[in-house]
Parts: C-alpha cells; structure tokens; sequence
C-alpha cells in the first residue's frame, strides 16, 4: 500500500485515535466509507482501556434526564453549554443499547442492568463491567471493527501535524484539513494519508502533569495539532483531579474508582480516622463532586503535612467488596493491601482534560475537513468539571455525531488534493535524548507545582515563564533532527501546558477546577476562556 516517497493510499476519511471516540465514528462511517484508522502505539493504548468506573445514563425508575441534566450542570459550575448537555444525556440510553449490540457484558440485576453510584450523581445510573469497563468497551469496539472489511487499523503511528492547504504541491491558504503526517513507528518515515475528511479523536493531555492517572500517550498531541492548523481551543485551564489515585511508591497512578466512594467508600485522615469531608461538604460528604472533594484532601495534606489521606471500605462485607472491584482487590493484594480489612492510602492526581479543540454539536471543528470527539474536545458538556462517567458516554454520541455529518454532507466534500512530502531535510539523529528527557520530566513537575489543585497568579506567571523558555529550545531541537515519537510528544506536551496556562491566566475567578487564591470567588457571569491561534 505504501509508495516510494511515503504516500499511502487515500482512504475515504481518517481517524487519528483508536479509543472509543475513535472507533465509534470508524464503525458508523465504515457503513458506506472507507476508514483509515491511526494509533500511536499500540490500538488499546488510550485511556478507554483504562476507565474503571462505567458509563453514566438515565436508565432507572424514578431517574429522569431532567435530574442527569441538573448534576451535570451542578459539578460543571454553570459553564456548560445546556444545548449539548441535553443532546448528550438524551441520546445515552441509545448509546448503551449500541454498546449491547456489540456484547459489551455489563453486569446485570435479573432482567436489568445494574447501576452504581458516583460522586455528583444523585440516582444510581452508573452501568458498568465490574471495575474494569473501559477494557470491556475497547475490547467490543476493536473487536467489530476488526472484523469490519471497510476498516483498516494502523497501530504504531505517531501523527505529527495535519495536512492542511498550505501543503498542496499548489500552495493554497484557505486552511483545510486533508489528513495528517504520521511518523511510522518501525521504519522511522514519515507517511501522508490523505482523505476527504479527518477526526480527531487522539484524547488529552493529562501527561503534561507529574501525577496523573492518564496513560503514557495522553500528550494533548490532537489538542497541539489542531491549534497549530488554525481550530479555536477553550476551557483548558479546566484540569480534572481525580480525588483518589493510589498513593504507593512504586506504582505512580493507579485509580481506586469513585464508585468506592459510591458504594460506602469513607475518607479518613490517617492518624486520627477522622471523617474529614464533614469540614468541607457536610451534605454529599465523600459523593461531592470531584473538584470539591480533590481540594479537600489537597488542604488536609498540606495542612497536617501528610503524604496521602485513607479511603475506607473495609465496613462493608468482605464478599460485597470483592465481588464489586476485583481488579482494584487483585492490585491491592499484590502490593501488600487488602482492602476488605484495611484502608488503601490515596492521593489526588491529574485525571481529564475538560478543555479542548472546539465543537458544535456536529463534532465539526473551526477548519473545514476537520471533525473531532471524545476528551481532546470542548463539546460544551463538561463546563468546569465533568460529572464522573460524562466522559466515555460524551465519546459514543460524538464519535456519532462526527460520522453522521460527514456522510450527510459527503458528496460537498472535494477530493483530497496533491500534497507536499514530509519535509526529510532534518535526516540527523540526535545524539541528546537526554535533552527530550530532561524537558519532559521539567514540564510536568513544574505544571504540577505551579498549575495545580490551587493555583495562584504568580506560579502561572512562573510557569509561562518557564513555558517560554523550553518552547525555545524545544523549537530548535525540532528544527534540526529525524522527528521521534518522543521528541513530538514533548513539543505537543509544552504546546498543552502553554494553552492550559495562558487559560488559567485569562481566567479572573475561581470556578469549578480553577481554584485560584487571587481571585477566590465565581463571577456572576459564567464565560468559556476561548483561545484563538
Ligand atoms: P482515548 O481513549 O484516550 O484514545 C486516544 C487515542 O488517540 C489512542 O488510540 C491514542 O493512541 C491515539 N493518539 C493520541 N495521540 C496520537 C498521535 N499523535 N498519533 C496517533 N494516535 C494518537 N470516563 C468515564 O466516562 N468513565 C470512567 O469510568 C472513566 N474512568 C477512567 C479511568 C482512568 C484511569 C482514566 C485515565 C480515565 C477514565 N475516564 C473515565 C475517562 C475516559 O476513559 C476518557 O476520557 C475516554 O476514554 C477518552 O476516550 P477518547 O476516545 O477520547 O481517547
Ligand atoms: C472512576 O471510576 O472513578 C472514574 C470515573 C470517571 O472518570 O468518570
């Protein structure tokens, strides 16, 4: 299929993202198109794979959408946008039905679904596969698409940059999208794969913080290259902390899900056994939404000095606990914890991206040919923090919604045009990983200290400094050597961290997941921060 020069072949649309939000527009599109689908890595390497929690619908007697609606825009601090929550939360149930079609096994109560329970959410509406739903979800998706003869899925693909009017052999500035540049893996060329229309579903950049429960590739690298070839982003200084990541020196982040919280789960402050969240939320306690609950044990930490805080759900019956989160029990025994007697030490950590590339309810983006869905967008669903399970659910009905437009207004979209290779004059390796190295392990200890759980407008300025200084060096080093996975990864990396602190420096407020202590309350007025490149 390759040709000399690193052609491939065009396919009718390319998806850049193998996760759900990715194969979920592939096996829509791949109805009548033919789809190419990119991953960096390998195809189960995206955060899908790692949700623990499940997917959130309205599926209960007695839950309404009014009620979904309501907790949505509760945990989001009123920046939602209510015209996509409401598209979103109507077509979940939809989406669950979608996923039993393709054998998603979730777990079952006789003749329905079973429901847990999260922080945020005021009914039971959690369906789930154990503790480990994202593995089931990815496994179905990549299992039909697999078996889907429209389909062609290419693991080990790092995109570098879309392939916009400015590299047609014909230099045009109009700015469209015709695919994208994408560094082989193994053979270290960098391929064209040029199509009539590109989504962006390459998730987001929690990797830009020293903690995080995101996987290794979550580098923001769609968000960098969308903003590079002319899209609007918004909201990321909307960083979600997940409450409780595993504190443990070896194993850096592993999540203990909400839904322990959900099922009875206590934090405690570990010398006294306290019940702290009685000092913070006295109502919903540990079932506040995320960035309450975050903070609060962020300020039990540094106030009493300590490392981590407990969660405690060794008061529930032993066979409850374990039946209910075999994959955390299995985890924790193997590190030495066994949590139906003891409490499992836990610390907040990086975990969503709320910001991102801007959408419409179409899943189009500002450049024409580019459509984008899942968590490297802003869609308007989450405003300053997502609601626990939103995430995976906002991927199915965008990754939708994309494939629908697309094919609706197919026969508008022109063929793709001749495009310029890969620029191969940077053929000289580097003989300085160490630099990539240093640089990466720079930038995430520096957002984790100055752009953090409480933020102030001196460490945002300290951290754009810093920002300014590495995206030169960065620049220089990209200029001059053979592109690799790591080297992309980190100039997209700073590009995030310049975008989330320019946000977070916009931002003259506190709400939601920006908490800021120059300027402690919430406007009256709920603004997107919308960055313009
Ligand atoms: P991902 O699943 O992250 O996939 C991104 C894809 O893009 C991958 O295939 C990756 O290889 C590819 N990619 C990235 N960069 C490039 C590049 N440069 N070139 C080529 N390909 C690229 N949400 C819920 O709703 N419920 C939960 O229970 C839940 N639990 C979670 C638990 C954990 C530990 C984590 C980290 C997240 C959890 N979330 C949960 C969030 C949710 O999993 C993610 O938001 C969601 O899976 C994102 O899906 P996505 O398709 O947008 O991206
Ligand atoms: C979790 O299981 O706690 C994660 C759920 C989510 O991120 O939505």
């Amino acid at each position: 299929m390759a040709t000399e020069n690193g052609l491939r072949q065009a396919h009718d649309v390319v998806v850049i993202g193998s996760g759900a939000a990715g194969l979920t527009a592939a096996l829509a599109l791949a109805e009548t198109r033919s789809v190419l689908v990119l991953a960096k890595g390998t195809l189960t390497g995206g955060s899908t794979a790692w949700a623990q929690g499940g997917i959130a619908a309205v599926l209960d007697t007695g839950d309404t959408f009014e009620d979904h609606i309501r907790d949505t825009m509760v945990a989001g601090a009123g920046l939602n946008d209510l015209a996509t929550v409401e598209f979103v939360i109507e077509r979940a149930p939809q989406s669950i039905d979608r996923l039993c079609e393709l054998g998603v096994p979730f777990n079952r109560d006789a003749d329905s679904l079973h429901l847990t329970r999260e922080g945020g959410h005021s009914h039971r509406r959690i369906v789930h596969v154990d503790d480990a739903t994202g593995w089931a979800v990815q496994e179905a998706l990549l299992k039909a698409a697999e078996a889907n003869p429209n389909i062609t899925l290419l693991p080990g693909r790092t995109c570098i940059d879309l392939i916009t009017d400015r590299h047609r052999e014909h230099f045009s500035a109009a700015g469209r999208v015709w695919g994208v540049y994408a560094l082989n893996e193994e053979t270290g060329r960098v391929e064209r794969h040029v199509a009539r229309a590109t989504v962006l579903a390459s998730g987001g950049a929690g990797r830009v913080y020293q903690f995080s429960t995101a996987p290794r590739g979550a580098t923001g690298d769609g968000i960098a290259m969308a903003w590079r070839a002319g899209a609007r982003v918004s909201n990321m200084e909307m960083m979600q902390f997940h409450p409780t990541c595993l504190y443990n020196l070896d194993v850096k982040n592993f999540l203990i899900t909400e839904a322990v919280r959900g099922e009875g789960g206590h934090l405690l402050h570990p010398e006294t056994g306290r019940r702290f969240m009685v000092d913070y939320d006295p109502e919903r306690m540990e079932l506040a939404p995320r960035d309450v609950v975050a903070r609060a044990i962020d300020d039990q930490i540094k106030r009493f000095g300590l490392d981590y805080v407990h969660l405690n759900i060794s008061h529930q019956p032993a066979d409850f606990v374990r039946e209910h989160f075999p994959t955390i029990y299995d985890k924790l025994m193997g590190l030495g914890i066994d949590m139906t007697k003891q409490p499992i030490p836990v610390v907040p950590a990086q975990h969503y991206t709320c910001g991102g590339v801007v959408v419409g309810l179409d899943a189009r983006t500002d450049v024409p040919g580019l459509w984008a869905a899942g968590e490297c967008t802003e869609s308007g669903l989450h405003g300053a923090n997502r609601l626990a399970s939103n995430s995976l659910l906002e991927c199915f009905v965008f990754g939708e919604a994309a494939a629908q437009d697309i094919l609706s207004r197919w026969d508008t979209l022109e063929a793709p045009p001749a495009v310029l290779p890969w620029d191969e004059s940077r053929v000289t390796d580097s003989d300085e990983e160490v630099v990539i190295k240093q640089n990466w392990t720079e930038i995430r200890r520096f957002m984790w200290n100055y752009v953090g759980i409480v933020r102030t407008t001196k460490r945002l300025e300290r951290a754009a400094h810093r920002i300014a200084l590495l995206k030169r060096e960065v620049e220089e080093y990209y200029g001059a050597f053979r592109v690799t996975t790591d080297l992309i990864e980190l100039r997209n990396l700073l590009q995030s961290a310049e975008l989330i602190v320019t946000s977070a420096l916009h931002r003259k407020e506190s709400r939601g997941l920006h908490y800021t202590m120059d300027y402690p309350d919430m406007a009256a007025e709920a603004k997107d921060t919308v960055l313009v490149p």
